[in-house]
């Protein structure tokens, strides 16, 4: 990484960062849970420009967390699990990946995730300032052609609404597979003031912290023989 680096950051654009919004026809089960499980936890936003309150958000619990992509929610229903006493927000605009989730927060009784079935920014974009005590973004899309890079969500434009969302203190936690988006994400975190990379160490970005939870992407990777790299940030106060 260069301080001289060009300008390669498509800001403030909201360019869709995601694959797709459906897979082929839903089936029997997934209807099912549409109908029956995602009523209790779907979180639409309010009209017009009003912001989301974060103590209904909250629930009583101790703290917010959010979950960016969750794919078919392994890992956000694994951290709503492990901690009871968090509500999390998971958003995911592809129908098949939230169906996956929505079976598990039935099977598992889970009663502490919100689901917000489109693009992380317009939900970030009406939460109130500082609500937010943790972020994941694991394993984005990597958008691999060049052309294509200007889709990657880890943009000045997002780092800019997490600012705002995540307290001082909270923590961003990012990780990928893609050596070139690893760098796109040390560039943007660079350019901006807000968070503090936490790594002291090659070890603190080449193994996942002690209270890790593998996502499903990342199982299949490391099953290919590829290495994730691992980035945690702190919201500085
Ligand atoms: C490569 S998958 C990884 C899924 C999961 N995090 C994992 O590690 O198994 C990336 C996911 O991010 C979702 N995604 C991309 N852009 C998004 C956005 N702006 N808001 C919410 N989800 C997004 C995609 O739909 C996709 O499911």
């Amino acid at each position: 990484m260069t301080a001289d680096a060009p300008v390669r950051f498509s800001d403030p654009t909201m360019l869709r960062s995601f694959g797709r919004r459906h897979g082929r026809v839903l089936r029997d089960w997934e209807e099912v849970v549409f109908r029956d499980v995602l009523p209790a936890c779907h979180l639409k936003l309010p009209p017009g420009e009003a912001l989301l309150q974060a103590a209904t958000l909250q629930a009583g619990k101790r703290d917010l967390w959010m979950e960016i992509g969750f794919g078919g929610g392994e890992h956000l229903a694994a951290q709503a699990k492990q901690h009871p006493d968090i509500c999390f927000l998971g958003c995911e605009p592809f129908d098949k990946g939230v169906a996956k989730l929505l079976r598990t927060i039935q099977t598992e009784c889970l009663n502490n995730i919100h689901v917000f079935m489109d693009d992380a920014r317009l939900l970030l974009s009406r939460l109130p300032d500082a609500s937010l005590g943790r972020v994941f973004i694991l394993f984005p899309d990597p958008w691999p052609k060049a052309r294509h890079n200007k889709r990657r969500l880890v943009q000045p434009y997002l780092l800019s609404l997490l600012a705002r969302t995540i307290r001082p203190g909270g923590e961003l936690r990012m990780a990928s597979d893609h050596a070139d988006y690893v760098q796109w994400m040390l560039e943007v975190m660079q350019s901006q003031e807000a968070f503090e990379w936490t790594a002291r160490g090659p070890e603190d970005f080449l193994m996942p912290p002690g209270d890790w939870v593998p996502t499903r992407y990342q199982e299949k990777t490391e099953a290919q023989g590829r290495k994730p790299t691992f980035l945690r940030y702190c919201r500085r106060g």
